[in-house]
């Protein structure tokens, strides 16, 4: 039998530190070959890929290894290599008598149409598979996007860090409150804490809508208004949730109340592009607390245990929503690694590799 192609999106280039990921210059789309039926397995299983997801945090691995800035905090992708994130595939062959032939799992997958699990390559950051079971009415996209990482960050910060203060606070400020995480800030506050006035922002217009259906009071086009002018017309801001870091912060810092809560989920603005925070001192001037969060590590592992039973109901009832920027194909899936970072994107970036439904 021939072997099947395997298209496969390699990391070719590292980009600079103030350089944009550019799908043609850092992204290679090759046609590798694999034996579906003699493949050697390993003790693993083989993956047709269903859905790959597209994180802002892979902008930091795609750096060059001997930067170490950010060694502890998560490996590089290596030159010449797949690409791998969080994705959705169907088993189509196991060693593993943990998976059945026709499993749906979600775990860490290679950008590619197929990928065996764990697999040969020097994949440092394998999170562990397991199978998907999905809820009746709720596409698998989903648990990429509010029911997977996004939304338990998001869920996790909030019960952790914001659900007690949140009682004596007036306004909230959430920035790229379009973002997958900032929708779901907005929308879980407006439920939890009515009484807040939620100012929020985004790059474009199209967005500034989307965060006024979502329940933000205040929003704005970071783009074309003026951070500073809006927060000190619209503040105090008595907590923060800062998906973006850079300017955006610096500009928060000299309109936050006494005694208010930084809560640091993101820095992308400062991913590609450098910016030396001005304001820092207002951190003891004003006596703030910053909390900077992480995905699963330390206590933010806690509040998961009650994430699919409060949140399922939600995302059923339409109280958290799902929007979605879907691209299709591995011909599409370096523009949605990129597109994060220019706000080309309206939703959680999903690469659509290939129906389940066509499959049947
Ligand atoms: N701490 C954690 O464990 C954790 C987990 C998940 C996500 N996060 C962080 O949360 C943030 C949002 O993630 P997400 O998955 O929700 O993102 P997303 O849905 O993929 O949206 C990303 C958005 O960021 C905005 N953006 C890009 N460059 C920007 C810039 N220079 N300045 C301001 N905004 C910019 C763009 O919207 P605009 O058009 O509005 O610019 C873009 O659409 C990111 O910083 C991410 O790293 C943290």
């Amino acid at each position: 039998m021939q072997p099947t192609k395997n298209p496969t999106l390699l990391f070719v280039s590292t980009p600079g530190p103030d350089e944009q990921i550019d799908p043609d210059i850092h992204f290679e789309l090759v046609n590798k070959e694999l034996d579906l039926k003699t493949a050697c397995l390993g003790g693993g299983v083989l993956i047709k890929t269903l859905l790959l997801s597209s994180e802002p945090y892979l902008r930091y691995r795609f750096r060059n290894p001997s930067d170490k800035s950010d060694a502890g905090f998560i490996p590089p992708v290596q030159l010449g290599f797949p690409v791998d994130s969080a994705g959705i595939g169907k088993v189509i062959r196991s060693d593993d008598p943990c998976f059945q032939v026709g499993d749906i799992v979600i775990g860490y997958l290679d950008y590619s149409e197929y990928c065996i699990y764990p697999g040969p390559g020097p994949h440092l950051f394998k999170i562990p598979m397991h199978k998907l079971n999905p809820h009746p009415g709720i596409p698998y996209s989903v648990y990429l996007g509010v029911l997977g990482f996004p939304g338990h960050v998001a869920y996790c910060a909030w019960e952790l860090y914001v659900k007690e203060r949140i009682q004596s606070a007036k306004r909230m400020y959430v920035s790229s409150g379009a973002s997958t995480v900032g929708t779901f800030v907005i929308e879980y506050t407006k439920l939890k804490a009515p009484h807040v006035e939620i100012v929020a922002s985004a790059g474009t217009d199209e967005k500034v809508d989307c965060m006024k259906k979502s329940g933000a009071d205040v929003v704005f086009n970071y783009r074309s208004e003026d951070i500073q002018v809006m927060l000190s017309k619209h503040g105090p801001i008595d907590i923060f949730w800062d998906n973006v870091g850079g300017r955006t912060l610096d500009m928060t810092l000299v309109n936050m109340s006494e005694e208010g809560l930084i809560l640091s989920c993101g820095n992308i603005s400062t991913m590609s592009s450098s910016h030396e925070i001005q304001n820092y001192d207002q951190v003891y001037k004003r006596k703030l607390t910053v909390q900077g969060v992480i995905c699963y590590a330390g206590d933010m592992a806690k509040p998961m245990s009650t994430f699919f039973q409060d949140v399922v109901p939600l995302v059923l009832d339409g109280t958290i929503s799902h929007r979605e920027h879907l691209y299709h194909g591995m011909e599409e899936a370096a523009r949605a690694l990129c597109d994060l970072h220019t706000g080309a994107n309206m939703g959680k970036a999903v690469v659509v590799v290939c129906d389940d439904e066509d499959e049947e």
